[in-house]
């Protein structure tokens, strides 16, 4: 078996690339090791910018997202009994995010790509790759019992951060930047009405967020302790703390229903970099991991395999590499700006568990500070919509 691009992974950075590349006429192959039920069913985050709601349409995927999607033109954050209140359009020239599960972008795209006749291996777990620094990098994969060999003109390693692309690189190649935070998020999915405002909270217990998938599905998260389990947090307590620390103790304003999901997921920065080696480029998560407050990380990993498909499309046209050599350069202006407004957001919003009593002062100083200052406010919502997606 031969392609020209290989790309090992089918989430969402894996598949945007395959319909970017398919559209060109670049031959590719995406082999993915779980089955389609589950990359469909993955709970992640939800919100999505501009820039990826104009790729969709672009790349003609955005039928079911328009019809489903709902528009969100606030962010609310509230901290000490205070509401700060973003009106998005107001401080950002009109822009607002789209609020859309990124498992519907997913079944999405997996449905354009299998409509298109592209090929997507499901339960195609990649095992190795080599021959990375020679024109015939090669993919080892296991597919319906059988070990097969992909050879490839370049690899895509879209693979998530557990994958086995960035671990092929030799050791020394990659510089680690790697921060973990003190605390974990426990989020839900539950058959209730969300409140009418994204909200995030800064409570003396800790963060909250209730954000939502549709008006009658809220996803709620809670920071909690790292090592916490999901038997520690029975129903009744997740209630307890979100109805506290979004600031509804009398519990009149906050809905309850049925928690039909539930899942504990850790908070940290990650980037390794470069982002090539040879002929394999990683994108998406396989690179880089944003903490999840401001729900960046499907952001990045559309615009990484924008630049990256721009360059393939260059590289198999015309056999110029020279943007295939700045990849990662690209990229990384893009994510480090990126990594810095999750981080800033992580810092502001949630309590470590040792906050000395000065730091939680001016955490608290902050926040008053951005809810009187328009200066302040615009920062996390230019941000918050995206930052303009920059070329060279
Ligand atoms: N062989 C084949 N596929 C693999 C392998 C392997 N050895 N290892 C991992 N995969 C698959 C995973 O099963 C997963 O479906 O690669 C895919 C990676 O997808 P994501 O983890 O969704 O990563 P990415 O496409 O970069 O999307 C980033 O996902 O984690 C969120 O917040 C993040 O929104 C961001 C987005
Ligand atoms: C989500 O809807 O899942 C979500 C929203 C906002 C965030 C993170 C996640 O900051």
């Amino acid at each position: 078996m031969c392609t020209q691009v290989g790309i090992v992974g089918a989430g969402p950075a894996g598949l945007f690339l395959s319909l970017l590349l398919q559209r060109a006429g670049i031959d590719c192959v995406v082999l993915e090791a779980k089955s389609r039920e589950y990359v469909e069913s993955r709970v992640r985050a939800g919100v999505l910018e501009q820039g990826t709601v104009d790729l969709m349409a672009d790349l003609g995927v955005d039928g079911r997202l328009r019809r489903e999607c709902m528009l969100d033109e606030t962010l609310d954050i509230r901290f000490s009994g205070r509401l700060i209140h973003l009106d998005l359009p107001a401080l950002t020239n009109g822009k607002l995010v789209h609020i859309y599960g990124q498992q519907e972008v997913v079944k999405d795209l997996i449905a354009a790509r299998l409509a298109a006749g592209g090929t997507l291996h499901f339960e195609a777990e990649v095992i190795s790759i080599d021959g990375l620094t020679g024109d015939k990098p090669t993919i080892h994969f296991e597919h319906d019992g059988k070990d097969e060999t992909l050879a490839c003109d370049v690899i895509a390693g879209c693979d998530g951060f557990h994958g086995v692309c960035r671990p092929a690189i030799p050791e020394g190649v990659l510089t680690v930047y790697d921060r973990e935070f003190p605390f974990s998020w426990l989020g839900i999915l539950s058959e209730s009405a969300p409140l009418a405002e994204m909200t995030y909270a800064n409570h003396d217990r800790g963060f909250a967020l209730c954000s939502r998938r549709s008006p009658k599905v809220a996803r709620l998260y809670v920071q909690c302790p790292p090592g916490d389990e999901l038997d520690d947090w029975p129903d009744a307590r997740i209630w307890d703390e979100l109805h506290v620390r979004l600031g509804d103790p009398g519990r009149t304003e906050l809905q309850e229903g049925r928690i039909f999901q539930k899942n504990i997921a850790p908070v940290r920065s990650f980037v390794s970099a470069p982002m090539q080696y040879g002929r394999l480029f990683l994108a998406g998560d396989a690179s880089h991991i944003v903490p999840p407050t401001g729900a960046k990380g499907l952001t990045l990993a559309v615009a990484d395999v924008r630049v990256l498909s721009r360059a393939l499309i260059e590289f198999f046209r015309a056999g110029a590499s020279a943007r295939l050599e700045r990849y990662s350069d690209t990229c990384l202006r893009r994510i480090w700006k990126v990594v810095r407004y999750s981080t800033y957001m992580t810092t502001l919003l949630h309590r470590p568990p040792e906050q000395t009593a000065f730091d939680r002062q001016i955490q608290l100083a902050e926040l008053d500070y951005i809810l009187n200052s328009r200066a302040a406010q615009t920062t996390i919502a230019e941000n918050y919509v995206g930052l303009p997606f920059e070329e060279d």
